[in-house]
């Protein structure tokens, strides 16, 4: 194409010479003279014409390069943020590190539990736990062969508080070091709330074990002697028989309230739906409890708000809470004082039945342990009231189950108030 520049910019002059000459207006001499002159010139124009044109193509030729590398650029570091906002997405602590076991990289979840794990520093900055140390060594220091079915590791620590947590660390060795040098990743799992649910568990099946033990050794005891030295003595073999009576009427009380507490356990997910009037409720509770009242010389006094609403819940399981409620002020009570029983609306779209004794009371301390299963102020007193420790685990479940609320408010030497709280039907 360029090489047509030529001949195209000479033609014009060509002609006009060879006219001039043809109409005799121009010499052999002259003409060729004029020809080689503007052919000379031409060139020399038509040459800059031409680098020009060249120098203009290629600016615009690497202006779209850089264009180019500019959008891959752009495009790249997307996929990198992308690919951080994902780390970043996940709930649980990961660090990766490279060759040389420095954090190469750290998602939210670990900069909030580690602080700001900088990097470019020694993974043992952030976690000091000589085990995890070791095992990551291991697996940065396996040959690249190896790495075709990587390695991992599982290593137990605990992170010092407060609060201490109990973590699970998952290291995991990347078949080949990625584009920004990670060759191994460390990923924390928080099994402290596992851990905890586990060592209840252990002691709760320590406690009903030992519970039951008590009165099963007392039985064999009795039988012991009702076969051997008692076994003609009347009066003795009468006496037995009732406390044997007693202890098995405890074992079945504990072995009851154990069922129950499963029984609620179990479905305290599916919130009960019914409505329920509270008056027949509380009235049936101070009926059946009238006679122990009697007995510790306890006045039950029931106080109603006028037009109590209905409470979302199940009667049978409410029955068992304020059962348990009032049986305790019953016992708790000082003798020749009232507990008064009080239901009215509390708010909120809730209602409120509030049971308050003239007590000892229950010192502070005691009081955000007192819901748990066989925690007692004086276990030896609960026993000879015939209590399992058991009642208020049941009552925190049931409480629990209607989405309610559990108040205990309580002064040493002048009485407690305990205080539940329910949603209005
Ligand atoms: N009204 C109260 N006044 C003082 N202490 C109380 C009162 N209610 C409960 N407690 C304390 O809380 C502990 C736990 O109560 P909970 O009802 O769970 O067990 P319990 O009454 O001993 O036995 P159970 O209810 O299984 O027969 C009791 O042992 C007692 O120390
Ligand atoms: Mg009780």
């Amino acid at each position: 194409m360029r090489v047509l520049a030529y001949p195209l910019a000479l033609a014009p002059s060509v002609v006009a010479l060879l006219a001039l000459y043809g109409a005799g207006a121009l010499a052999v001499g002259p003409m060729l003279l004029a020809m080689a002159g503007i052919a000379a010139v031409t060139v020399v124009l038509v040459n800059r014409y031409l680098h020009a044109l060249s120098v203009a193509e290629q600016a615009t030729a690497a202006a779209q390069q850089a264009t180019e590398v500019e959008r891959r650029r752009a495009s790249l570091d997307a996929v990198a943020e992308s690919a951080q906002s994902i780390v970043d997405g996940l709930p649980d602590p990961l660090i990766a590190v490279d060759r040389q076991r420095r954090i190469v990289r750290a998602n939210r979840a670990a900069r909030q539990l580690l602080g700001a794990a900088g990097p470019e520093r020694d993974l043992s900055t952030t976690l000091r736990h000589p085990q995890l140390l070791a095992a990551i060594d291991g697996l940065l220091q396996a040959p690249d062969a190896a790495a075709e079915a990587p390695g991992g590791a599982v290593v137990e620590l605990a992170l010092p508080g407060p609060p201490e947590l109990d973590m699970v660390a998952h290291l995991q060795r990347l078949p080949r070091a990625a584009a920004d040098g990670s060759l191994a990743l460390v990923v924390l799992h928080d099994t402290t709330a596992l851990r905890r649910a586990e060592r209840m568990r252990a002691d709760f099946v320590a406690n009903a074990s030992h519970e039951l033990k008590t009165p099963i050794a007392g039985l064999a005891g009795f039988i012991e002697t009702l076969r051997g030295p008692a076994r003609d003595d009347a009066a003795a073999r009468d006496r037995f028989l009732a406390i044997m009576a007693e202890q098995a009427e405890r074992m079945r009380r504990l072995v009851d309230d154990l069922l129950m507490l499963s029984r609620i356990e179990q479905h305290e997910h599916a919130r009960p739906e019914g409505a329920v009037d509270l008056v027949p409720v509380l009235k049936s509770v101070l009926d059946l409890l009238q006679l122990k009242a009697r007995d510790r010389e306890v006045a039950l006094q029931l106080r109603l708000a006028p037009g109590l609403p209905r409470a979302l819940g199940d009667a049978d399981e409410l029955t068992i809470v304020f059962q348990n409620l009032v049986d305790n002020a019953i016992k708790y009570t000082r003798p020749g004082t009232a507990v008064k029983i009080a239901a009215g609306p509390a708010g909120e779209g809730r209602v409120a039945v509030a049971v308050a004794d003239e007590g000892e009371g229950i010192a502070a301390a005691h009081l955000p342990r007192l819901t748990e299963r066989f925690y007692r102020v004086d276990a030896a007193r609960s026993r000879q009231l015939g209590g399992t420790g058991l009642g208020l685990a049941i009552v925190k479940h049931v409480v629990n189950r209607h989405r309610g609320r559990l108040d205990i408010q309580s002064s040493p030497g002048r009485g407690s108030t305990f205080t539940v709280l329910l949603p209005v039907a």
